[in-house]
């Protein structure tokens, strides 16, 4: 299968790194996220993202991808210590035992994970017709793709093309021209909504430098979107503007950006990220949603958000902590909107909710 590496800009990553120092609260990066981002930035610099469907490390926290392997701590000597152990004479044969099973066990995952895939894609077929994949999915070494229709597929990405289409069970596409995501990780469901809904013509993604940096790449290196990254929306005046052209157009923006957004969008989507976040950072979001989000919300989140101090989260945020921020102008609509993604994904009607604008 066909592999293009993506490509590294580290100016941008830099760019992004500089300004989020100078970053206001609550537009920084929250307990939860922080051994992450600081990972993540280690691991972009250290490997590049040439592989990065491939590399767990870089993935891991936001999305799928390469054999699991050990995450190494922040700690400079803690890290050493992770490094030469399994080097050590007779370590490294129990070490290398387990990775071979690792690595056993990761491609069986992978072929049950492409026959599950298989089967959700027939039935989102049946739901909306052909697909048309429109980029090539498998960029950055993915060890994963497989056919399906003469189509190349990754497993995870039907994951989120099936959250998309239970979605659009309820929301007619026409409703749905611009779409701004909070915390979109690798971009998978911007990928999605670009594959099944042809009337969007605008994506705004907002996350942290770590991960936006990541996304954009990738979603540059996918094909089939226009993507304006952070350094091209400062250097056109921090206007967004709907794009006539080919293709859609995606703008890649870190988490101090999203004050300044001031267009109308159609609906807003969060995706297991606000459980990730303090409820504050949480209610900034929902503060300034109002003012620009016309129809709706679609969210997913766990009814009880991570256990109490998980990542070193100060404080839970549970539905409700959503739901309270949000509630000036959204009213939930109740339906049960998950059916491929419960099927095959295991995602219920209490994680994946509806919420329209309320205008009365
Ligand atoms: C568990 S991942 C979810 C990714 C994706 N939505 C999905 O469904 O797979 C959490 C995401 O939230 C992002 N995130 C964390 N803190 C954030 C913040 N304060 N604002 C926006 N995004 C944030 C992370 O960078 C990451 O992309």
């Amino acid at each position: 299968m066909a592999n293009r590496g993506i490509l590294d800009d580290t100016s941008l990553l830099d760019l992004l790194i500089k300004d989020l120092d100078v970053a206001n609260e609550p537009w920084r990066i929250t307990p939860y996220w922080e051994t992450y981002h600081d990972r993540l930035i280690r691991e972009i610099r250290k490997s590049g993202l040439k592989s990065l469907q491939n590399n767990y490390k870089l993935l891991k926290g936001f999305a799928s991808g390469g054999p699991p392997t050990v995450i190494t701590p922040n700690n400079n000597l803690k890290r050493s210590i992770f490094e030469i152990v399994p080097r050590l004479p007779v370590i490294s044969k129990i070490f290398g035992e387990y990775n071979r099973l690792i690595h056993a066990l990761y491609r069986q995952n992978i072929r049950l994970s492409q026959k599950i895939a298989t089967q959700a894609l027939i039935e989102i077929e049946e739901q909306l017709g052909a697909l048309e994949v429109f980029g090539e999915l498998t960029v950055g070494g993915s060890q994963e793709g497989f056919e399906y229709q003469k189509q190349s597929y990754v497993p995870t990405f039907v994951n989120y093309l099936a959250r998309a289409a239970d979605f659009y069970r309820f929301v007619p596409m026409e409703e749905v021209t611009s779409l701004i995501e909070i915390g979109p990780g690798l971009g998978w469901s911007t990928i999605a909504h670009r594959t099944l809904n042809p009337y969007l013509r605008t994506f705004v993604n907002i996350d942290l430098p770590a991960t936006l940096y990541i996304s954009t790449q990738f979603l540059k290196a996918v094909g089939g979107l226009k993507v304006i990254n952070y350094a091209q929306y400062l250097a056109d005046g921090k206007q967004i503007s709907q794009d006539s052209g080919e293709h859609p157009v995606c703008y890649q923006l870190p988490i101090w950006c999203f004050e300044d957004i001031n267009i109308p969008m159609d609906w807003l989507h969060n995706a297991f990220s606000f459980q990730e976040m303090e409820p504050n950072v949480v209610a900034a979001y929902a503060k300034h949603a109002r003012s620009i989000v016309k129809r709706g919300a679609w969210l997913l989140s766990q009814t009880e958000g991570h256990k109490i101090g998980a990542g070193g989260q100060k404080k839970q945020v549970t539905y409700s902590v959503i739901e309270t921020a949000f509630s000036s102008f959204l009213k939930r609509e109740e339906v049960n909107l998950p059916k491929i993604s419960k099927t095959f994904f295991d995602i219920d009607s209490e994680i994946s909710r509806l919420y329209r604008v309320n205008n009365s």
